[in-house]
């Protein structure tokens, strides 16, 4: 399994990946697939933080999208969505995909990351609950399922938490 940025090649596999791990047989297209799209498209998209895992075989069984976001008026990242083949979860992917992300992005000197996710499974990653830091989801419903981790040695900043512009479309 190699965990690497993606190329525009892999956007077709990329798409079936978020599909077949948001969708459900006989269900409408789900919505993180036209996220997505909208995504790749959008001025806050990061190429170098869009990482797909290929097998052994070259087949994508994974992937994930960080893009651009603010705390207040400071830069920050959002990551996801995030999706694994379901024939390949629970084998460790997302784990390689989420440590892939912090990592690289870490390298950049980016100072925080945020998402929305299940504590359970992101916690193991230092993602901690982010509005007890200050950090405000565009949703106060969200709860404790929007976390943040610091990248590097600098606090992370206050404010109102922005995503990039197509998740307001949700
Ligand atoms: C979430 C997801 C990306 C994790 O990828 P994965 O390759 O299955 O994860 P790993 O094998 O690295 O880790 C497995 C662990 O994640 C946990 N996990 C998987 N999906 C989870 C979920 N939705 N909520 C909480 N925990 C989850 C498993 O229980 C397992 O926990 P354990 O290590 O304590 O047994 C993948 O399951 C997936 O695509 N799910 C459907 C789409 C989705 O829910 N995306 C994330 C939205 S935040």
């Amino acid at each position: 399994m190699i965990i690497r940025a993606e190329t525009l090649a892999d956007r077709p596999a990329a798409l079936s990946v978020i599909e077949a791990a948001f969708g459900s047989p006989g269900k409408a297209r789900p919505i993180e697939a036209a996220l997505l799209e909208q995504l790749w498209e959008c001025p806050a998209y990061l190429p170098e933080l869009s990482l797909v895992a290929e097998d052994d075989d070259g087949v994508v069984c994974g992937y994930v999208i960080t893009t651009r976001a603010r705390i207040g008026e400071v830069s920050s990242l959002g990551l996801g969505p995030i999706g694994v083949l379901p024939s390949q979860q629970g084998r460790g992917v997302g784990r390689l995909l989420v440590d892939g992300s912090i990592e690289r992005a870490a390298g950049l000197g980016e100072v925080s990351l945020v998402l929305l996710g299940s504590p359970s499974f992101y916690g193991r990653f230092g993602f901690v609950r982010a509005d007890v830091r200050g950090v405000l989801p565009p949703e106060p419903a969200w709860g404790e399922d929007f976390m943040i981790r610091a990248l590097g040695e600098s606090p992370i900043p206050t404010g109102p938490f922005r995503y990039a512009e197509p998740f307001d479309g949700l």
